[in-house]
């Protein structure tokens, strides 16, 4: 019997699309070189074909076949932070398909920091992987919620347990020699990068040409109304609104009279580790809405707060 990794390994490389875990969020995968594989994630996703997927790569090296005009930050930035949750934007090589790039002349390349996929990369060479989730919906960090998602639609589902960071990577415009962008937050943050750069070279505040999920008002949406509130008072009157039928997600409130809630933690990461998992388990509750209290608007707390304001903006 061939094992998980070696039956991905056999589809991937016939043209097949396999949903493996990362240390984010899971990934649905196919091979960088088969645009026909590719193009079978963005139907299964139901995603625009102008939406670029990222490029996952199993070794540092592998960078400066598919990237050029490299600036010099970003190689103390894959020595510090890769494997990892760092997405760099650069411009790409002509080995790189502009099926995968969405016709942009820039490539997201990460080396992701879960020893499945890595394995499996060594094998196939660089894979493609958006999240693996229908477009603009929450993604998935279990094989569980990748079954809900796209059950038939994919190939195999690895099942890697829980992905212990729980949201998306950081990605970075690193398309300018001076200075870095972040496009869209996560985990690790401007500061953690410019600790070890040892200067402000990334930055969040420029505007980046760039177009990035940041630039879409709404994403990563569950199916219920989701309501955020600061304070008692706001969260009684989103409660009344909804008959009091609410999944409440509080953070530092002691909430009361609630049938469904979960203390959310009080540590950036923590939190992120639960805010999917926990948005998937409200979402399939009987209940008419969700609330959540979001965290204060301070650095650490970025990657958080981005997901929860795209969430909540249709709402
Ligand atoms: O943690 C992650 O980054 C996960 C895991 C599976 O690696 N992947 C992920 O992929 O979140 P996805 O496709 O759901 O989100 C990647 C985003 C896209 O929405 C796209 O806008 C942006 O990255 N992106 C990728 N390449 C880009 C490029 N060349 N230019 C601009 N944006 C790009
Ligand atoms: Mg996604």
């Amino acid at each position: 019997m061939p094992t998980q990794i070696e039956q991905a390994v056999q589809l991937l490389q016939t043209g097949g699309v396999v949903a493996i875990p990362t240390e984010t969020v899971y990934g649905l995968a196919a091979c960088a070189d088969q645009p026909d594989a590719i193009r079978k994630i963005f139907k299964a996703k139901n995603r625009p074909e102008n939406h670029p997927l990222i490029l996952h790569i199993a070794n540092k090296k592998d960078l400066a076949l598919y990237a050029k005009n490299i600036p010099s930050y970003v190689d103390a930035l894959i020595q510090h932070f890769w494997p990892g949750p760092l997405t760099i934007i650069l411009k790409k090589t002509d080995l790189v398909s502009p099926v995968l790039t969405g016709g942009n002349d820039t490539v997201g390349i990460r080396m992701p920091a879960h020893p499945i996929a890595l394995e499996i990369i060594q094998r196939t060479g660089p894979l493609v992987a958006p999240s693996a989730n229908q477009f603009g919906k929450i993604s998935p960090t279990t094989a569980e919620h990748v079954r809900q998602d796209l059950g038939d639609s994919v190939d195999l589902i690895i099942d890697g347990g829980r992905c212990i960071i729980g949201i998306e990577s950081t990605i970075i415009d690193a398309t300018n020699p001076d200075h870095a962008i972040i496009v869209r937050q996560g985990l690790l943050s401007a500061s953690d990068f410019n600790e070890v750069l040892g200067s402000n070279l990334v930055n969040t505040t420029l505007d980046s040409s760039i177009s990035a999920p940041g630039n879409l008002k709404s994403h990563y949406c569950p199916e219920k109304p989701l309501k955020l509130f600061s304070n008692q008072k706001e969260l009684d009157l989103i409660s009344e609104k909804y008959h009091h039928n609410c999944y409440v997600l509080p953070l530092s409130l002691a909430v009361k009279n609630f049938q469904y809630t979960f203390q959310m933690p009080n540590d950036s990461a923590d939190y992120a580790y639960q805010l999917y998992f926990q948005l998937r388990i409200a979402d399939g509750s009987d209940v008419a809405m969700i609330a959540i209290e979001p965290p204060p608007d301070t650095e650490i707390w970025g990657g958080v707060l981005e997901r929860l304001k795209k969430a909540s903006a249709n709402h």
